[in-house]
């Protein structure tokens, strides 16, 4: 059997301090633990080693080596801050007035995953099957192949593909087009995400397609839909079982209020100043809620060192004391913020106490926390989900109440509808939707996707004469 190799840029080491609170880290976690293989990636710490120094920590647990090493300064500020999440994250979710884009960026980018590959090679087995995800790593596959490997390198982007109207305004957007083309399958989260790539691919090349196999640049590679998803079993027994302590007495203490709940990295694409504005407009537009309900925003710091993500921080702290004090009465705080990290599984326990779960990212590739918010509810008494239409979920979570995140008024309403529906209508649309996540669990994910990677032939099964690799004949 094939040994399956994990790139990705963070990893999630076990006990490591620097643990990821996105959903690639939980993600990926979950599709090695039962396959195992390897993880490779950066372990979230910043260290003095200089470009050559392949200092590696590898070791063995639970059947998945883990191979990381740290960054160094210039290397994180400019390959992770500044060209991953000052220009491709913007980009990629519709942000281009967040774009900050310099030339010695993009180089360190390139050479940073130029030192990756070269780092990855002596690791590597003739057979082994590589799964790279996500945007930090673009050129990965482009480095490896210049390298001679010829095995199958498979590529998953976690976050959404944006249009050619966007993406052309990247300045170095053909260099990454032709580089994602080395890959030879790309996964994406949604369908719209796959189509907005091959329209990209066909502004600027010419594209040839047969179904789902296409060429352009002279390569061949395979695309294709694969929604991430998630345990529904291991998350619900998470959410189940006695309350810590403290949990319980907060629950005796709401009494019958309602409870709303989000939770998420602080970031921009998550709509958190818009959701608090709805949640204003909730309070405004059906007074009846007022000392009856509660919301409580869960936002831990992330990429707090880029400009962009300082600001919408001071931005919600205004907002959340702005709200608090036009609201607020001495014996009700309508709106709690807290500026923390939650342990996942105290975190299920308190989604499975909510009444409602408001996800409402401006854009999201996917978004785990609507399907985990889902899967730990009480089956006998569910909370009802207020989800954007924006989000990568609402295309498979369609009982879910679908909201536009830019219309307050309208996501008001959805809080309203969620916060007085019938028990009967919120089971329904809870089996409804853990239907689709039982049948588009994480293995699903992992097994469609490598079924597809494997099914390409290894350009190394396939070499020609002269020991180079051979035009492949895939569109036959
Ligand atoms: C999102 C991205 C991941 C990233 C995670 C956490 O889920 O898709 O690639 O790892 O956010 O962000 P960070 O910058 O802390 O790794």
């Amino acid at each position: 059997m094939n040994r399956l190799v994990v790139v990705s840029n963070r990893i999630a080491i076990p006990n490591g301090t620097k643990a990821s609170a996105g959903g690639l880290a939980v993600g990926i976690m979950d599709a090695l633990k039962t396959t195992g293989g390897m993880w490779f990636g950066w372990n979230g710490e910043i260290n003095e080693i200089g470009e050559d120094d392949e200092e590696m920590n590898v070791f063995e647990q639970d059947n998945i080596t883990y191979a990381s090493f740290g960054l160094n300064q210039n290397d994180y500020d400019l390959y992770y801050l500044q060209f991953s999440n000052a220009v491709i994250w913007p980009a990629f979710h519709y942000r281009l007035d967040l774009v900050n884009f310099q030339r010695e960026a993009w180089d360190v980018y390139c050479r940073v995953n130029r030192m990756l590959a070269r780092r990855l090679l002596p690791l590597l087995k003739a057979d082994d099957v590589l799964w790279i995800h996500d945007y930090h790593l673009l050129p990965f596959a482009a480095e490896l192949r210049k390298l001679g490997v010829q095995n199958r390198i498979g590529f998953f982007l976690h976050i959404p593909f944006p249009t050619p109207e966007i993406f052309n305004a990247l300045p170095p957007h053909k260099e990454l087009l032709e580089m994602l083309c080395d890959y030879d399958l790309l996964g994406f989260q949604t369908e719209s995400d796959r189509t907005a790539f091959l329209e990209c691919l066909s502004f600027l090349t010419l594209m040839q397609s047969k179904g789902k196999k296409h060429t352009a640049f002279g390569k061949h590679f395979i695309t294709g839909v694969y929604p991430i998803g998630i345990e529904p079993d291991s998350i619900k027994e998470m959410a189940e079982g006695p309350l810590p302590p403290k949990m319980a007495a907060m629950k005796k203490d709401l009494g019958d209020a309602k409870n709303i709940i989000a939770c998420e990295r602080l970031d921009y694409s998550k709509g958190l100043p818009e959701r608090f504005l709805a949640y204003e407009a909730l309070l405004e537009n059906y007074p009846e809620h007022r000392g009856k309900i509660r919301f409580s925003q869960i936002a831990p710091t992330s990429r707090g060192d880029v400009q962009a993500y300082q600001d919408i921080r001071h931005q919600l702290e205004t907002e959340a004391g702005r709200i608090n004090g036009k609201y607020g009465t001495l014996g009700w705080t309508p709106l709690y913020y807290l500026n923390q990290h939650f342990e996942r599984r105290l975190l299920m326990k308190i989604f499975r106490l909510t009444d409602i779960g408001l996800v409402t990212p401006l854009r999201d590739g996917m978004n785990l926390v609507a399907k985990e918010y889902v899967a730990a509810q009480d089956p006998r008494d569910p909370g009802v989900l207020v989800l954007s239409r924006f989000a990568g979920a609402a295309n498979e979570l369609t009982s879910a109440l679908i909201v536009n995140p830019y219309d307050r008024d309208e996501v008001a309403a959805a809080l309203n509808q969620a916060a007085t529906m019938p028990l009967n209508e919120r089971i329904s649309r809870y089996k409804d939707m853990m239907a689709v996540l039982q049948k588009n669990d994480i293995t699903h994910w992992r097994k469609t996707y490598l079924k597809d990677l494997l099914a390409i032939p290894a350009r190394s099964q396939v070499l020609g004469e002269a020991g180079k690799v051979a035009t492949l004949p895939r569109l036959a």
